[in-house]
């Protein structure tokens, strides 16, 4: 049996929270999961870093037979995506695609908004790229798009800290920065797949009227309407239910939160990039 799976990567476990809803989705699909937890985060990393992690990662995928990757990552996608896309694909895999969650989450943005007010939480990587303020232009113009770096949350997340008295101040104060930069905002996007984790606390800071978008449905929506549009590449992907889960990190610690993150128990493979 020839696997040909979607590959989904993040720096760590924030893309199970998209693997989740993809696989709710479109569960006839095998799915190859790598998260680079030994070099997490990548939110405060450099460009050229981003970059060249990311690449390593999407090389490994290709070699495990994936012709289509995901970068469940935001940072990735912000820093990384356009240089893969345009510098490396046409010479390493013309054939092969690489996604990112950026795009697809610009697009509708602007038809969950009734203020057209948008608060922007993520890493400062994604936020400092202002790719998010770029693509939504594109599609929605008149939206008015305010941003704040949350550069604790990832590390706080990874290293299960969330919920200490110290991780409820830094989430206290950066999203009470965000909406003091706006007070028209009525719609937060959660810009980093590891923030879905910590909705509960991040609620306990916002109006009743502001209401958190989390990306893994849009971006599940988004890779089986491309699924869709190309069916080339659908035929490609292999359809045996599989799930498979890599870890540059450690094994257990990768399985003891994925649980959280995934919703489920996984057992996970220790790899090298
Ligand atoms: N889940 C990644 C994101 O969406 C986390 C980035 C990081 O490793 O800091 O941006």
């Amino acid at each position: 049996m020839v696997k040909q799976p979607i590959g989904i990567f993040d720096s760590g476990y924030g893309g199970l929270t998209v693997l989740k809803e993809i696989t709710a989705l479109l569960p006839q699909y095998d799915y190859l999961y790598l998260g680079d937890n030994s070099r997490a985060p990548y939110g405060n990393k450099s460009y050229n870093t981003v970059y060249a992690y990311t690449l390593q990662s999407v090389q490994w995928l290709f070699a495990q037979g994936c012709h289509l990757v995901i970068l469940a990552c935001n940072t990735a996608s912000a820093k990384a995506l356009r240089s893969i896309q345009q510098k490396n694909l046409p010479q390493l895999a013309p054939q092969k695609r690489v996604l990112g969650v950026i795009r697809p989450t610009a697009e509708v943005i602007g038809n969950l908004t009734q203020s057209h007010h948008v608060g922007i939480l993520g890493t400062t990587g994604t936020v400092e790229s202002g790719s998010y303020i770029l693509e939504i232009q594109k599609f929605f113009p008149q939206l008015s798009v305010t941003q704040e770096a949350c550069p604790l949350w990832v590390p706080l997340i990874e290293n299960n800290e969330q919920h200490s008295k110290e991780a409820s101040a830094i989430i206290e104060k950066n999203v009470k920065g965000l909406l003091q930069k706006d007070d028209k905002i009525d719609t937060i996007l959660l810009a980093c797949t590891h923030y879905p984790l910590i909705t509960d606390q991040i609620l306990k800071h916002t109006p009743k009227h502001v209401q958190l978008i989390s990306q893994g449905s849009i971006v599940a929506q988004s890779l089986q309407q491309y699924l869709q549009r190309h069916t080339g590449m659908e035929s490609r992907i292999s359809k045996n239910q599989t799930l498979e889960f890599y870890t540059t990190g450690d094994t257990q610690d990768f399985d003891n939160h994925a649980t959280s993150f995934f919703g489920r128990q996984v057992t996970s493979i220790h790899t090298q990039l």
